[in-house]
């Protein structure tokens, strides 16, 4: 990776998960990562602590971007973008998954003429109505050298029509993140310890997706089903900003008073409380693919995925209402003989060497 000069892989990013996602492979290109953080994510738990517990060199930030709306995301971020490639210009651009950050750097690529690599190509939820699923088919037409985390992504792209010779099977990086960050056993027994909790004796909620947040109706109905699920277990729900916003407009906070509510977490304590939690419940990406990898349950609330491979053993698709806890409760009385099956399963999502694939496809492209 010591061939590529200094700075010269522009790799633009916003977001939590795209943080996590990408950290090996800047580790792994050393001095010629530049990473652009576009400050979706601005909140010091969602973004600078990321930065700082991920060990990634400081970034660049643009500005007017954060808690904006997604048009002026995006159009203020590629502006910036242009500026910074025009007087910087790298060797090639990253981007990872289907955010609005990942969009702005694949446009800024593209108006430049830079070769851009798209890591997590061809996820596709078929549902128009999500944001990330337009970010994703965009990004995927613009890229030059597509990274697909499995064999289903290829086929979508190829499905598509996107020639094969643009499309590399990599695996998704997040599988080296979960490897890389879990916490040792008796660090993870301490933060239990600390919070009160019993390995697989409690549950892990996250939901921010706007389907489950800015619908009351449907917050209201998903968090409903997690206060009766806390009448049998502790239920632990990280909120994100955007749900807390939406809890307190909508005139809801009193379903939380039975919950487990924390700030957002860390990533190495989230691994921790995933690991060893009896369920998880999320609307996450990237929680569905990292349960793979530790070998848990979940329980997925929306109203479509984007990441099939999940849901052969690990995951059930459900909408907020009963059909969750009715769920929750299947999963749960699965106990430890369907833990112990999940934990023998190999992840869909790869072995923990993708970020090494793109790294040495990268080297190539830059030259
Ligand atoms: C974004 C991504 C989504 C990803 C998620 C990861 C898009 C279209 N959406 O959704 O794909 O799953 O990030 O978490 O790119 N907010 C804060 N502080 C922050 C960040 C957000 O208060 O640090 C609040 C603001 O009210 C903001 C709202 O959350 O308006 C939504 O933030 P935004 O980044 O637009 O979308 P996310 O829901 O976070
Ligand atoms: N995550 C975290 N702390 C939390 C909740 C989530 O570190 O409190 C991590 C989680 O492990 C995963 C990523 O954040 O790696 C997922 O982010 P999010 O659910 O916000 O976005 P998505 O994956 O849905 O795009």
């Amino acid at each position: 990776m010591s061939a590529l000069p200094p700075r010269s892989i522009a790799l633009v990013l916003g977001t939590r998960p795209e943080l996590v996602k990408l950290t090996e492979l800047i580790t792994l290109l050393g001095p010629a990562a530049h990473v652009v953080h576009t400050g979706q994510h601005y909140d010091e738990e969602m973004s600078g602590r990321f930065v700082s517990e991920l060990g990634i060199p400081e970034p660049t930030y643009l500005t007017g971007i954060g808690g904006r709306p997604r048009a002026v995301q995006i159009s203020a971020a590629l502006e910036q973008l242009d500026a910074l490639f025009a007087e910087q210009p790298p060797l090639a651009v990253v981007v990872q998954g289907d955010t609005n950050a990942a969009l702005a750097g694949a446009l800024a690529a593209n108006a430049r003429g830079l070769p851009l690599v798209h890591v997590e190509a061809g996820l596709r939820s078929h549902d128009r109505a999500m944001p990330e699923e337009h970010n994703r088919v965009l990004i995927d037409r613009l890229a030059d050298v597509l990274c697909a985390a499995t064999p289903e992504n290829r086929d979508n792209l190829v499905a598509e029509g996107v020639a094969t010779d643009r499309i590399e099977i990599t695996g998704n990086t997040v599988v080296e993140a979960v490897h890389g960050r879990l916490p040792d056993s008796g660090v993870r027994a301490e933060l239990l310890s600390s919070l009160g909790l019993e390995e697989d004796g409690y549950v892990l909620a996250t939901v921010h997706r706007p389907e489950n947040t800015d619908d009351p109706e449907a917050l209201e109905a998903v968090l409903t089903e997690l206060a009766a699920l806390a009448r049998d277990l502790p239920v632990v729900v990280p909120l994100h900003p955007r749900t807390r916003d939406r809890i307190e407009a909508a005139g809801l906070t009193g379903l939380l008073a039975g919950l487990r509510v924390t700030r957002p977490l860390g990533y190495r304590d989230f691994l921790a409380l995933a690991r060893h939690a009896a369920l998880l419940v999320s609307d996450s990406g990237g929680v569905q693919e990292e349960v793979t990898v530790l070998g848990r349950p979940l329980v997925v609330v929306r109203n479509s995925t984007e990441r099939p491979e999940a849901m052969a053993d690990f995951a059930v698709l459900v909408r907020p209402g009963p059909e969750l806890g009715a769920a929750a409760r299947a999963r749960l009385r699965g106990g430890a003989a369907e833990r112990d099956r999940l934990a023998a399963l190999p992840s869909p999502f790869g072995d923990g060497t993708a970020s090494r694939r793109i790294a040495t496809l990268l080297t190539a492209h830059a030259a």
